[in-house]
């Protein structure tokens, strides 16, 4: 008899460490799936945070069709520079499309087009808004030379937001006028904004030699970092 009730105790201690061992089992794996789930939500606000703390922002005109020196391009030569300049920095991107595109696609009849706007001071509309514009700082703010100006279309745009406290950060193509002033005509169409000087990249180099305008764009991008 005595036989029997050691044996039974034996075998008690043996299924109460089995039950603790199963018990320790089921916490390992709760706590694996919570650490997993703890791994998610860290994912998931980290990524949150990469979109937060994206507060810059390639704002940019261009225009495809025949254009100086270059022939019929497919992408703009304002685009390609807007392109390296999102690539390099991560920022949004927006382009600035006409609400109704009527521009020629053909050069002569589209620098008669922008004559005709730049002599009537005019505000041609915009396709689109830029959403949560308030989340942005910095705007690189690109545009062709047109008549020895922004194209018009980018003052409506500059006369669209409140750009207090947020800094704009141009940058041009052109045929051989460069900047052509236009940083204080941005500074006077944005006063409340802090204007730094344009970077002037001609068109024929950003269509026919990208690589090196990719690396002046670096350069630059450095110097305002
Ligand atoms: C309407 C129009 C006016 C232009 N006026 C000038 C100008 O005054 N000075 C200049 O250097 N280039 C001028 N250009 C050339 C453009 O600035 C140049 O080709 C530019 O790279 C075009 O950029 P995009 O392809 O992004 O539109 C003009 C081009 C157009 C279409």
């Amino acid at each position: 008899m005595k036989r029997v009730i050691s044996i039974l105790m034996v075998l008690s201690i043996i299924l109460a460490f089995a039950g603790c061992s199963t018990n320790n089992n089921t916490t390992e794996s709760t706590t694996s799936a919570e650490k997993s789930t703890l791994q998610t939500n860290e994912t998931k606000a980290d990524s949150s945070k990469t979109t937060t703390d994206n507060k810059s922002l390639v704002v940019f005109f261009s225009r495809t069709g025949e254009q100086y020196e270059v022939g019929v391009i497919e992408k703009g030569n304002t685009a390609i520079v807007a392109d390296m300049i999102a690539e390099q920095t991560g920022a949004d991107s927006f382009e600035i499309l006409p609400k109704e595109d009527n521009y020629p696609t053909t050069y002569k009849e589209l620098t008669d087009v922008a004559k005709e706007e730049q002599n009537n001071n005019a505000r041609p509309e915009t396709k689109d808004t830029i959403a949560n514009f308030d989340q942005y700082d910095t705007i690189y703010l690109g545009y062709p030379i047109w008549w020895g100006d922004l194209p018009m279309i980018c003052y409506t745009f500059l006369e669209s937001y409140d750009f207090s406290g947020k800094t704009i950060i141009p940058f041009c193509t052109h045929a051989g006028s460069g900047n052509a002033g236009t940083q204080s005509k941005i500074q006077s169409a944005a006063p409340n904004a802090t204007v730094k000087e344009v970077l002037a990249i001609a068109g024929t180099d950003a269509q026919n030699d990208p690589e090196s305008v990719k690396s002046i764009v670096t350069e630059w991008l450095n110097s305002h970092s």
